[in-house]
């Protein structure tokens, strides 16, 4: 089954598809400058929480190969400035700041090994190049445990695009529907349009329809119709972050999604992996709410849509843990309490990753 390539690493650079220019071009990047990657991450040709931590580590990566420092303290200076333009990128996905953390944590052993620069360029490419891996193998296990709670027959709802190109693998949400699909579960999929910046009409319906899964593409004030009379056995969407309760950060409109989906007795499910959580927040009142730009609401791709006028555009919402009937992760599926449940699942053995 197609799976789609978002983000690379080559001997030549990070290699990224344009996610702006889906479904109607497919245009491949190569970038060899860390900037140009955080660059590709705020303006979006990269995109979806892991798919966003993957590259920042191959940003670093590619900040050390490419330095011009003269001697290891040079590179340490270096090295903080690499890291604190990327983590100027996108504010509400904890993967980016997880992927930075663990790229300052190899960085730092190395230097306290004594490892000479040929060193540690070489091995900074390699754990970059083990997150991916990483997020590969993650979303295998995520889409295992999730697959159980999928309907045997019937029409599962998502939201935005949690899918291969959100992450790097076979997607968060989407790889739950993408495995029990293969298992022979007959799902077809309902596919929100996600507005402003359309992932579910653009990239969504793209990865379903590339991959052979039946869909529908609805538009976003269609959801509560379809939860009342569709017989939707169950809605499953991705995170961008989630606090140590269970509120969970997810694009804008997930959480109107999630209250209709109480409303009617349709179970709602996150899928995200452990890098997605942020235990040191008690609750999604701390999560940080990126905000973009009024054009993306008031233009769309380029074109004028509305006048000029005031137009707000908070990225995500938080949907509170009471609506939320379980979360599937690559170690376990979380329940209600959530806090110990998260707290047993970041705990609990990472996923190995083959070879
Ligand atoms: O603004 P985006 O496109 O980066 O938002 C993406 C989402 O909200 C996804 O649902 C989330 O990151 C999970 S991706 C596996």
């Amino acid at each position: 089954m197609y799976v789609a390539q978002p983000i690379e690493w080559t001997e030549r650079g990070v290699v990224m598809l344009d996610q702006r220019r889906l479904p109607a071009e497919e245009i491949s990047y190569t970038y060899t400058d860390y900037r140009e990657v955080a660059k590709a991450i705020r303006e979006m040709v990269i995109r979806g929480a892991p798919a966003i931590g993957v590259a920042a580590a191959m940003g670093v990566a590619l900040g050390v190969e490419k330095s011009k420092a003269g001697s290891v303290e040079e590179l340490k200076a270096e090295f903080s400035e690499i890291c604190e333009v990327l983590a100027k990128t996108r504010p509400t996905a904890v993967d980016l700041f997880w992927a930075l953390e663990r790229m300052k944590g190899r960085f730092a052993e190395l230097v306290s090994l004594g490892s000479d620069f040929g060193k540690i360029r070489a091995a900074m490419i390699a754990e970059a190049q083990l997150v991916h891996l990483e997020k590969k193998a993650t979303d295998e296990a995520i889409g295992a445990y999730g697959a159980e709670y999928m309907p045997r027959d019937g029409q599962v709802m998502t939201q935005c695009n949690a899918g291969a190109l959100a992450t790097g693998g076979i997607g968060t949400a989407l790889g739950v529907i993408r495995v029990a699909y293969q298992q022979g579960r007959k799902l077809h999929v309902l596919v929100p349009e996600t507005r402003p910046y359309l992932q579910g009409a653009r990239l969504t319906a793209w990865e379903l329809m590339r991959g052979g899964i039946p869909l529908t593409l609805i538009t976003d004030n269609m959801v509560g119709h379809f939860l009342k009379t569709g017989k939707v056995g169950a809605v499953v969407t991705g995170a961008d972050r989630i606090a140590a309760n269970g509120d969970t950060a997810n694009k804008i409109g997930t959480y109107q999604i999630a209250v209709l989906a109480k409303e009617n007795s349709v179970p709602f499910y996150i899928a995200a992996p452990i890098s997605t959580f942020d235990l040191t927040i008690p609750d999604g009142s701390h999560i940080p709410i990126e905000e973009r730009t009024a054009e993306e609401v008031t233009h769309i791709q380029g074109v004028r849509i509305a006048p000029d006028v005031p137009a707000a555009h908070p990225a995500f919402d938080v949907t509170p843990s009471r609506y939320i009937t379980a979360i599937f992760t690559e170690r376990g599926v979380a329940k209600a309490p959530y806090t110990e449940a998260l707290k047993k699942l970041s705990l609990a053995q990472a996923v190995k990753v083959a070879g």
